[in-house]
């Protein structure tokens, strides 16, 4: 079997190394490693996403969260954007989550971005998903993990997702607009679809259209 970018515990390494990243409004430095997603440059979906996303600053407070954060491309734009706030940075592939973890220390946002697996994720409701999500997992998993994450967003918050559009962007806006979250398509740019997912109404206390186990 060959080896994916989700994987727990990825076995191929190079050794991590150092790659410049160009935010909105700021290049920074950052270390990648091999057995994580795009680590020679930042993706494509995801510079579509930080340049198009709305600002999340002034969200109800709850935590912000990064879902499938990689080595923290997504989390380290939305961390140094909005200094007063809290974020989570949630992955399954353990390198990435050492990876965002060092990158969060060199950049000085370790207090405030607590990087998480999935088995410790707080059960407390958040302000936002922001995510290029994990389509390659398949449509049942990426339901699921979406399902769960978006039933924890809050009243007056809203998620952010980017999705390549022969990867199925446009039935997934279909489909989130069925189970209750009102999904709008932002721009569409380089074969990227930017997608606004607003909380659903009466937010985390609302029972989910068709029910997970997650
Ligand atoms: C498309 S990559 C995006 C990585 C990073 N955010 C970036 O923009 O470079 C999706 C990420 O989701 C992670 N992932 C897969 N399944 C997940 C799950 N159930 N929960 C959290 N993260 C997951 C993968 O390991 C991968 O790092």
């Amino acid at each position: 079997m060959g080896e994916h970018y989700f994987d727990a515990e990825p076995r191929s390494s190079s050794g991590s190394r150092p790659i410049k990243v160009s935010l909105p409004g700021r290049q920074i430095e950052m270390v990648t490693e091999g057995g994580v997603f795009s680590p020679k440059r930042l993706d494509p979906g995801t510079k579509v996403l930080l340049e198009g996303m709305g600002d999340l600053c002034g969200l109800p407070d709850a935590p912000i969260v990064d879902v499938g954060c990689g080595y923290g491309p997504i989390v380290a734009h939305l961390a140094l954007t909005c200094p007063e706030r809290r974020f989570w940075a949630v992955d399954v592939n353990a390198r990435a989550r050492q990876l965002c973890h060092t990158n969060m220390e060199m950049l000085g946002l370790a207090d405030r971005v607590q990087v998480l697996s999935p088995q410790e994720i707080p059960a407390q409701p958040i302000a936002a998903m922001v995510s290029n999500p994990p389509i390659r997992v398949g449509k049942p998993a990426l339901h699921e993990l979406l399902e769960f994450w978006l039933s924890k967003v809050i009243a007056g918050g809203e998620s952010w997702l980017v999705v390549q559009k022969h990867l199925g962007a446009d039935s997934l806006k279909h489909w989130l607009t069925e189970q209750g979250w009102p999904t709008e398509k932002i721009s569409s740019k380089k074969g990227y679809r930017l997608l606004r997912v607003g909380a659903a109404p009466g937010g985390s206390q609302r029972q989910p259209a068709r029910s997970s186990s997650r």
